[in-house]
């Protein structure tokens, strides 16, 4: 039988992953696959950049179109990245009637719906394994291994850079951005790192989860965002002192009100497995009422990890092309007719604990002004504890002007209250700048 030719656009850090892995086990792939795959074109912007694969077989285009409109090529894999470009290479690709396999989460988060439809409508298959979780086969878990279970929720650490940086600053006591260049420097790093630092990356990623999850549309517009990049050494160590870890977590929740959608830096108890996840590693814990929690771990960036996943679809997509359309494994795990409108709720709609720290000065009656601000907003106080600045002085050495870091563990509330009470806590006079919010969960079975 003939092999089947694969055109690549974009030969960087997944790229060259991707060419290595088929080269490397191209024989076992092979008899996976039941067919030869060859890479047969790929594109990159710059033709005289050193390749960190071999290039020999494979003809190198500055002009990625010149692939999705090769009449050779059976299969794209669009591994450039971004929005529009990519959009539009997937989108022609789709419409000359070639299968699309992408690492991209950006594009399927924000164009997924569009881009699906079209290839339903070609019977063409669009995979994107590689987009969540770099090397953990996540998609192909929930979309087919938990596919007799009603997911209740998910949890997930899903961006490697950003677990990298909190690691490196736990354990080495490192500097956010020297961890960040490094992260950069290993390929970790998305073109745009504020995308791993600020949520976005994340964001797209459970914004997928979420959908081949609960059976809804992507809206990766509803999903409420916030980075690493506020998070000091200070609460690293608090958390750690109260029996917490600080992961940056991808959270996706069915409540009778509707979906939870959310990535934020969370307090997670140090306990959890997930909290013991470190470095560039992900893992995502996924609740169904039959199954139970279900934890999957491994590699969440880098270029082979993200091949690996990246070659698991195109054996996917070799091995199906010569099943009926309309008897493969959907996009989005539920048949296409057949997703529900569940609303995503607003983020002060949703529940959680929440770790406080603010720097007081240091005179009596502070506290009680902030205790009677939580205590009005229906906010219960688990743990408080307080940190002189630099070495305490004696009480009688004390100045006016010295501050205090006062950090409040509350119980669970809803985050309008948390806002309102934070809003009143740091217009007391008696408070210095922004008070510091990082939420907590216990990720326990009981969170049903
Ligand atoms: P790189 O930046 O390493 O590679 C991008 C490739 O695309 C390069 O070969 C580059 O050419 C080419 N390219 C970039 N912009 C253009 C353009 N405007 N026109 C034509 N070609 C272009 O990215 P990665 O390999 O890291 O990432 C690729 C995709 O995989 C992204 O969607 C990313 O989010 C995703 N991903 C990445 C992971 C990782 O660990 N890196 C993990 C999981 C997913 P040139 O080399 O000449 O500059
Ligand atoms: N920049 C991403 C990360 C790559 O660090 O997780 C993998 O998707």
């Amino acid at each position: 039988m003939k092999p089947v030719r694969i055109g690549i656009l974009g030969l960087g850090t997944v790229g060259s992953g991707t060419v290595n892995v088929l080269s490397r086990n191209g024989k076992e792939i092979a008899r996976r696959a039941g067919r030869e795959i060859k890479v047969v074109q790929a594109s990159a912007r710059d033709l005289k950049k050193e390749r960190a694969c071999p290039t020999k077989d494979i003809k190198i285009t500055q002009d990625p179109f010149a692939i999705v409109n090769n009449p050779e090529i059976d299969v794209v894999i669009e591994l450039i990245g971004g929005y529009d470009l990519a959009k539009e290479l997937v989108l022609k690709a789709i419409e000359n009637g070639k299968h699309v396999v992408t690492a991209n989460k950006a594009l399927i988060a924000v164009h997924g719906n569009e881009i699906f439809q079209a290839a339903q409508n070609k019977g063409v298959m669009v995979a994107f394994e590689a987009a969540v979780a770099g090397g953990i086969p996540i998609i192909k878990a929930i979309r087919e291994g938990l596919s007799g279970n009603s997911i209740e929720w998910l949890a997930g650490i899903i961006n490697g850079t950003g677990n990298y940086i909190l690691t490196e600053m736990r354990d080495a006591g490192r500097d956010f951005s020297d961890v960040l260049a490094e992260a950069q420097k290993l390929g970790y790093a998305e073109a745009d790192p504020t995308f791993d630092v600020e949520g976005v990356d994340a964001a797209h990623k459970l914004t997928i989860l979420a959908a081949i999850a609960f059976g809804i549309p992507l809206q990766f517009d509803k999903a409420y965002m916030e980075g690493i990049s506020k998070i000091t050494e200070s609460d690293v160590e608090y958390a750690q002192a109260f029996g917490y870890r600080i992961k940056h977590l991808g959270i996706a929740r069915r409540t009778e009100q509707g979906v939870e959608l959310r990535v934020h830096p969370t307090l997670v108890p140090e306990r959890r497995l997930i909290a013991n996840v470190d470095g560039v590693m992900n893992a995502v814990l996924v609740k169904g009422d039959a199954v139970g929690p279900t934890l999957y771990y491994g590699a969440g960036a880098g270029a082979e990890p993200t091949a690996s996943a990246v070659v698991a679809d195109i054996v996917d997509v070799v091995r199906t092309l010569t099943t009926d359309p309309n008897n493969r494994v959907p996009h989005l795990a539920f048949q296409p007719d057949a997703l529900s409108d569940l609303p995503i709720l607003k983020m002060e709609d949703v529940e959680t604990s929440y770790y406080l720290r603010m720097q007081v000065i240091d005179k009596p009656g502070v506290m009680a002004d902030v205790t009677r601000i939580l205590s009005a907003r229906n906010i219960s106080i688990e743990a408080m504890l307080q940190k002189e600045s630099a070495i305490s002085p004696k009480a009688s050495e004390k100045k006016s002007g010295d501050t205090a870091s006062v950090i409040i563990l509350t119980h669970r509330i809803k985050e309008k209250n948390m806002n309102a009470a934070i809003t009143e806590i740091e217009a007391l006079a008696t408070i210095k700048g922004d008070v510091m919010r990082i939420r907590i969960e216990q990720l326990n079975k009981e969170w049903d």
